[in-house]
């Protein structure tokens, strides 16, 4: 997975076509809500700009299906990157055309054009060889920094990465690719994954692939309840998937097995309701019936602390509990402030861990939070990505 990057390439005078994800959270009234991505983009927009490129920045965002709808216009985006870069960003009316093609024209060294959403047109998502010849057209070079849509193969990062040579990692694709080679490729170890999130089905390829490659998983979140209910425990109104209580008894067999150790909480926070203020704290083997898991409990922060404190490398996906009501907050939060007191290497990313860590404060002392959603799941299922996969070999 060693990839060319923008380091390595002359760009003077070129036009560079830089893939982003700009795919950001917006309010209601169409303001950004979170600007990581945008943020993590600029080392690379500025590279580009320094080594004297003509940049074109591309994106999608939302889902529009093909359609032009104003409100998945990435003219916000565009109006705050100019800010940030303390420079113009011109936003083009479309991403591919004739009209488009002359703003690229008139491009001078040093400066910036932004193409409207990709997913305007239908044939983005469908890899369409149409659209990518009409993106190949605007590029000399092909930059591809938009790691959260690694795993989407489409035609404004891999159809024109197939059309445009060199196609090269920007420089938040070139940290995603190394801190994951790191984290789970190569890692020092012991190696522990922290994995939470409500679902078993939904991480059940995640725990498959990284039996293969840690040495401890820790399970919280919701759905650890599936493998307390497939112990014969009695889990009360805990969320449970019936039909996965054979790939949670399958799972701990392999564990075993394999000489992983799987960690599971001993005690829950639980309440009547999601809106319920009343909580107790109990074991979780006397979760009373009517009541459900909605956080782990203080004895479970006390054993995940010391499970993690011989570790070299901490892998982090999804939280601990229903972190968003401040009831069940405590254990992702008292969680988190511990890897991020670790020396260990700690990679976080996929879903709402990033906005777990940051709501704990603690984000900034993490080695590595991954911009990607479902594209860092996908790696973490061992997938090969094919945003990834098409880029100049380094
Ligand atoms: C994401 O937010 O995960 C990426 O931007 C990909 O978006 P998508 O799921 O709409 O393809």
């Amino acid at each position: 997975m060693k990839k060319m990057t923008i380091e390595q390439i002359d760009l003077a005078g070129k036009r560079v076509f830089i893939r982003v994800d700009f795919n950001v959270p917006m309010t209601g009234e169409g303001h950004i809500r979170e600007e990581t991505r945008i943020v993590a983009a600029l080392p690379t927009i500025r590279l580009a700009l320094a080594k004297g490129g003509r940049v074109i920045l591309a994106s999608h965002f939302g889902r529009p299906e093909g359609k032009v709808m104003p409100e998945y216009s990435l003219r916000p985006v565009a109006e705050r990157l100019a800010q940030l870069l303390g420079q113009a960003v011109p936003l083009a009316p479309d991403c591919v055309g004739a009209e488009v093609e002359q703003l690229v024209e008139a491009l001078q060294p040093g400066e910036i054009l932004m193409l409207e959403n990709v997913r305007f047109h239908a044939g983005e998502t469908k890899n369409n060889p149409q659209l990518a010849d009409a993106f190949a057209r605007l590029a000399d070079v092909v930059v591809n920094d938009a790691f959260g849509a690694a795993h989407r193969a489409h035609a404004s990062n891999v159809g024109i990465a197939q059309r445009v040579s060199p196609a090269v990692a920007g420089l938040l694709m070139a940290a995603e690719i190394d801190y994951f080679n790191k984290a789970v490729r190569h890692p020092q170890r012991p190696v522990a994954a922290i994995l939470g999130g409500s679902k078993v089905s939904t991480k059940i390829a995640v725990i498959e692939s990284l039996l293969d490659k840690v040495d401890h998983i820790l399970i919280g979140g919701a759905m650890a309840f599936t493998f307390f209910k497939a112990r014969g425990y009695t889990v009360g109104a805990s969320l449970v998937e019936e039909e996965m209580l054979e790939v949670a008894r399958r799972t701990e067999r392999v564990a075993r097995e394999r000489g992983v150790v799987l960690w599971l909480p001993v005690d829950a926070v639980i309440a009547e309701s999601l809106h319920s203020e009343k909580t107790q704290t109990v074991s979780v083997e006397q979760i009373p019936a009517g009541w459900m898991g909605l956080d782990i409990g203080p004895e479970t922060v006390r054993l995940f602390e010391r499970a993690l404190r011989s570790v070299q490398t901490i892998l982090w996906n999804g939280p601990m509990g229903v972190f968003e009501k401040p009831a069940f907050a405590h254990g992702t939060v008292a969680l988190a402030r511990c890897v991020a007191n670790s020396s260990a290497l700690s990679v976080a990313g996929g879903g709402d861990t990033d906005a777990a860590l940051r709501q704990a404060g603690v984000a900034e002392h993490i080695s590595f939070i991954s911009t990607g959603g479902g594209a860092f799941m996908e790696l973490l299922e061992g997938k090969e990505l094919p945003g990834i996969a098409v880029l100049t070999d380094g």
